[in-house]
């Protein structure tokens, strides 16, 4: 079959779950990693001999598998992170918390990312500030395992090791980064199902009756620490963490993501 009439199939059969240029950007993702060709062999008219693979990964697609979970491997600050149903895909907006971090922390600070998921921003540090001593924890043995294979895979060391923030208490860090469960229960009635039926419910959501458990949880354990914290929100509780945090004595200093929304969240004593 033709690279280009498969590239409309897959998009006519993927236009319920996703728009136009996201199928097509779907497309190219598969077709580079089944092959490692581009657009350049689509517009080549080029055949294609793996026609029932392409087959077979539609249907996962259709079932709303994330791209990502199939290829196993996503970007994040230009490193690929290898990624499976056990950690939350890396997205966008937490490289711009990591560029955020990256700018004022040159020296060697110790720095722990709780909540570190795949690694990625535990890596991305390490990467761009070889000098700091990075770690990295989470709840989820899964996600520990992943991302060292991530650490091993870009020959980065970094400490990762298991912790269950709401109850573990922490030593003393330089900087604390989180990017923790932050969607209420009571949201999931409006999330796409790529994310809702696949993305590990554990690293999304918090319970209706305290969305902002996990940043009073870590403020609360750095409270007599000269530590600073780097936090990724949810756009819809800032006014209430932020009242919550100046109550507690902290500074406090926001950011917005590129789209405008306020989301990032600087603590310190
Ligand atoms: C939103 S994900 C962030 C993952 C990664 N840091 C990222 O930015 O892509 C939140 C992470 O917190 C972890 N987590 C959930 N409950 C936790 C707890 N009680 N203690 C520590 N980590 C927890 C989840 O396993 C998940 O990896």
């Amino acid at each position: 079959m033709k690279l280009g009439l498969l590239k409309a199939f897959y998009v006519d059969e993927l236009k319920k779950l996703y728009r136009y240029s996201e199928a097509e950007s779907i497309f190219y993702i598969i077709l580079n990693w089944l092959e490692k060709k581009d657009k350049t062999h689509v517009f080549l008219g080029l055949e294609t001999i793996l026609e029932k693979s392409y087959q077979d990964i539609l249907v996962e697609l259709k079932s709303g598998k994330p791209v990502q979970y199939i290829t196993n491997e996503t970007d994040f600050f230009s490193m690929p992170m290898y990624v499976d149903e056990n950690v939350l895909i890396p997205r966008p907006e937490t490289e711009e918390l990591v560029a955020w971090i990256i700018e004022e922390q040159k020296t060697k600070s110790r720095i722990l990312d709780i909540g570190t998921g795949s690694g990625c921003i535990a890596l991305a540090l390490k990467k761009l500030l070889p000098d700091c001593e990075i770690s990295g924890s989470d709840i989820s043995v899964e996600a520990i395992e992943i991302a060292k294979k991530n650490a091993l895979k870009h020959n980065l060391t970094i400490d990762f090791f298991e912790l269950n923030i709401l109850t573990d208490s922490i030593k003393k860090y330089d900087v604390i980064v989180s990017n923790p469960p932050y969607i209420a229960n009571n949201e999931k009635k409006n999330m796409h199902t790529n994310v809702l039926d696949h993305e590990p419910h554990l690293a999304l959501f918090v319970d209706d009756s305290d969305p902002l458990l996990f940043y009073k949880k870590i403020a609360l354990q750095i409270q007599n620490f000269d530590t600073v914290a780097y936090f990724e929100t949810s756009e819809f509780y800032t006014e209430l963490l932020d009242k919550w945090m100046i109550n507690e004595g902290f500074t406090t200093e926001w950011k917005n993501d590129l789209n405008g929304k306020t989301r990032f969240l600087k603590i310190m004593k």
